[in-house]
């Protein structure tokens, strides 16, 4: 009976999104609509009723879908990736929108107003976004004084990169500015992500570097981070190149990877919009099969040993279950819930439940890595 009103309830809102709220939205600047949506949802986190009348509409719960992992206890497997909520202001409805996890940032040590507007479009025909916000955020001293008291209901990772700027584009500088905020976030949140692969910001990608990211991940051992810490790569690297970085991964307090983040090729074959502007990297369906790859070499050389997080392109039960049995243990979405809804969310949980029944896995941690064993 719970599944049928549950079902009920996702058709009437999928229905009133797709028909009504994103025709609205899409018609205006996505910049824009991010805002107001991030308005919205810090005034729907702020009271109880609020909250419960969120949850009402989006929650969904089933054990099986329930897992412990590097000692984090996750209701479901379905995370909001970093870039959503870039200042950390939406805590406190995220859990009520139906999310099992939550990522916050990227983070940076100063703040940083990001790249000129336009820096976000869509690719409708692609299902995809363009985004080049250039990390826009407040700097991690205001963040990390906004979730200091804070208890959050959720897991919580925070997602650190170093500031957009040229004062770190020297390696040591850039090191000094991710190590700030692993100092000033070391009591916040359940996790951290390194976010090494942000395709729009000065100076590039220097921590995909294999002999770069060994110096930075030296200084972060150094701080005895209490946590998991998760890298998060690019879904444009070369097996080679990732080989390289994961062998740099295990020699360091690393337990896990992202995978993955934007892409910057222009040339995939996936991307159905006639325009793309040329500036910033693209996210959902043009990513997803790039990520797809990564998360399914990575279970299958290591066999357990990083813990994935799968990222990219998650629009239905059907993709995260693909991630899921290629080895990734979570998934991630923005893009999803942009052009289905959000509840969305509500809709993979419950549409990954039928998956594992119909496969006959009892728990979800049952079906990780089960197309690559
Ligand atoms: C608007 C937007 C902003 C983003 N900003 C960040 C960011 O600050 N840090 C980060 O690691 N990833 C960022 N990303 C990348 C996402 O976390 C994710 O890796 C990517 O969008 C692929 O997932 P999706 O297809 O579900 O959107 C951003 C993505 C979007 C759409």
């Amino acid at each position: 009976m719970k599944n049928i009103i549950i079902g009920f309830r996702n058709a009437v809102l999928g229905f009133c999104y797709g028909t009504v709220l994103k025709p609205l939205f899409f018609l205006r600047d996505p910049e824009e609509v991010h805002d107001q949506i991030i308005g919205l949802g810090n005034f729907l986190g702020r009271y109880g009723l609020t909250r419960r009348l969120t949850a009402l509409l989006f929650s969904y719960s089933n054990k099986a879908l329930e897992q412990k992992i590097l000692g984090i206890k996750f209701s479901n497997p379905v995370g909001l990736a970093a870039g959503f909520d870039k200042n950390a202001e939406l805590t406190d409805i995220i859990p009520a929108v139906g999310f099992g996890f939550m990522e916050m940032g990227s983070i940076t040590g100063e703040p940083c107003a990001g790249n000129l507007k336009p820096r976000l479009w869509r690719l409708p025909k692609s299902k995809s976004l363009v985004v080049y916000y250039g990390l826009k955020n407040d700097g991690t001293e205001a963040v990390a004084a906004r979730l200091r008291n804070k208890k959050f209901v959720i897991p919580t990772g925070i997602s650190i990169a170093k500031t957009n700027s040229k004062d770190t584009v020297e390696i040591g500088a850039g090191i000094n500015d991710y190590i700030k905020t692993c100092r000033e976030f070391a009591a916040i949140g359940d996790y951290f992500t390194l976010n090494i692969s942000c395709p729009n910001s000065f100076g590039g990608e220097p921590f995909l570097e294999p002999a770069n990211l060994d110096r930075l991940l030296f200084k972060i051992d150094e701080l005895k981070i209490p946590k998991p810490i998760f890298l998060k790569i690019s879904p444009d690297l070369s097996y080679d190149q990732l080989d390289r970085l994961m062998e740099v991964a295990s020699r360091h307090n690393i337990s896990g990877f992202i995978c993955a983040n934007l892409t910057k090729n222009r040339n995939n074959k996936k991307i159905k919009d006639a325009a793309v502007p040329e500036q910033g990297g693209l996210s959902g369906r043009v990513a997803e099969e790039l990520a797809n790859e990564l998360i399914g070499y990575i279970y299958k050389k290591t066999r357990g040993q990083f813990v994935i997080i799968g990222c990219c392109g998650v629009f239905s039960a059907e993709d995260a279950y693909k991630k899921i049995r290629a080895g990734a243990s979570l998934v991630q979405l923005i893009t999803g819930m942009i052009y289905e809804g959000p509840q969305v969310i509500s809709e993979i949980n419950s549409g990954l439940i039928k998956l594992l029944v119909r496969d006959g896995f009892a728990n979800i941690s049952e079906a990780v890595g089960a197309d690559n064993r």
